[in-house]
């Protein structure tokens, strides 16, 4: 059977944080009851166009999962395990913000085959943690892992922020020590991303904020690489680094070409050898719940060019890189001689690495990755 990746987007916040432009909302008890109907509805319309598919991992992210009442995350697995067959051991994960989870919650979260949780610690400095508008401090970041691992989850990631104004190179340190001592078993470490219309971004133009230099933030990048590399987390991609065997399925799919569909609105989907979303408009999808074409939006039917080029960026992001027998048997073209050009290129200014059947990017290339994929462009 081919394996297939879910995304169930929840678009509720308690409060917007002043660096996010995810699509989410502050929510009423009556508009979360709507959107679950919707939901169900659309996780349920994929029951004949799945038969040939086994699931084997599930993501619940948003916005913010751990926000919505545990029954109706309930519900949502219910309707994915009615829908879908799972596979045993499919990777289940649900995002969670440290100040909307408990040990009850995760222990529900557990009942209803959860086995993953994501939580958004971005930092354990307070006034930082203050300063992006989060609503958890450091101490209930860390009891909030505690209290996922008393419920029996041992798999939990963490996010981490870097290149926060205000932050410097001993708040990552420390915040990763602190973090690594409770034994996460995989943490993201995502460079600040200052995205238009967000509360950071206005202030930025105000100049009330000062983004700091690109070398500053690499140094913010290498040291904590060196922090986590030291204490037996292998990098994988560009941003994620965890332990052994503990890398995460659902995003690796992404960067590998596989199959998923997402629900709900903002939701992304690679199906069919289509590219499709739902369009960022809760009442658009709710009221429209019986009528996909809607509030879905193709955005590419997948060519053998394009094809090529996804699987050139995706598998570059991937610390293992390319394998260069395995494109030539997928696409049968011969890799050094369709990119003959561009290799010597790159190679002559070490920005990619080629070791025998693998190509992949050198520590220098991960920086200015996007270059590199744009010469494959
Ligand atoms: C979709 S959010 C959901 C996580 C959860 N709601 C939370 O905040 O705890 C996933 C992660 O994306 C990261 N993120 C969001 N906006 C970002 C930005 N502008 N730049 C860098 N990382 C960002 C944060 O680390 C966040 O935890
Ligand atoms: S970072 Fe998480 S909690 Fe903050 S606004 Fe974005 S999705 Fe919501």
């Amino acid at each position: 059977m081919k394996k297939l990746g879910l995304y169930v987007h929840i678009p509720f916040c308690e409060r917007k944080c002043n660096y996010c432009d995810f699509y989410s909302l502050v929510k009423t008890s009556e508009i979360e009851d709507r959107y679950i109907d919707a939901l169900l509805f659309e996780i349920k319309s994929y029951s004949a166009k799945c038969k040939n598919y086994e699931v084997d991992s599930i993501f619940i992210g948003g916005g913010t999962p751990s926000y919505l009442k545990p029954e109706n995350i309930k519900l949502i697995m219910q309707e994915i395990n009615n829908t879908f067959l799972l596979s045993d051991d499919c990777e289940i994960t649900i995002e969670a913000n440290p100040n909307s989870i408990d040990k009850d919650k995760a222990l529900q979260y557990k009942s209803c085959g959860i086995n993953r949780i994501s939580l958004g610690i971005q930092s354990l400095d307070d006034n930082i943690l203050k300063a992006i508008g989060r609503l958890h401090n450091s101490d209930e970041a860390i009891e909030a892992i505690r209290a996922i691992r008393e419920a029996g989850i041992s798999n939990i990631n963490a996010d981490i922020m870097f290149g926060i104004p205000a932050q410097n190179v001993d708040n990552i340190i420390n915040t990763l020590s602190r973090i690594i001592k409770e034994d996460v078993k995989h943490i993201s470490f995502y460079s600040l991303k200052l995205e238009e219309g967000t509360p950071m971004f206005l202030m930025e133009e105000k100049g009330l904020i000062n983004i700091l230099d690109d070398d500053i933030e690499r140094e913010m990048y290498y040291a904590g690489r060196e922090c986590m590399e030291n204490d037996g987390y292998a990098q994988y991609e560009i941003s994620n680094f965890s332990k052994p065997n503990y890398e995460c399925r659902h995003n690796i799919k992404y960067w590998t070409g596989g199959e998923y569909i997402g629900f709900g609105p903002f939701a992304h989907s690679c199906f069919e050898d289509k590219r499709y979303n739902n369009i960022s408009d809760i009442n658009l999808y709710c009221e429209n719940f019986n009528n996909p074409e809607r509030y879905r939006q193709l955005n590419e039917v997948l060519n053998k060019e394009s094809k090529i080029f996804e699987y050139i960026m995706l598998g570059l992001r991937m610390n293992k890189g390319i394998s260069i027998n395995d494109f030539n048997n997928k696409f049968e073209i011969n890799f050094l001689e369709l990119y003959k050009n561009q290799m010597d290129k790159l190679l002559k200014n070490n920005l990619i690495i080629l070791d025998k059947d693998t190509v992949k990017l050198s520590k220098k290339g991960m920086d200015i990755s996007n270059y590199v994929f744009e010469e494959f462009l």
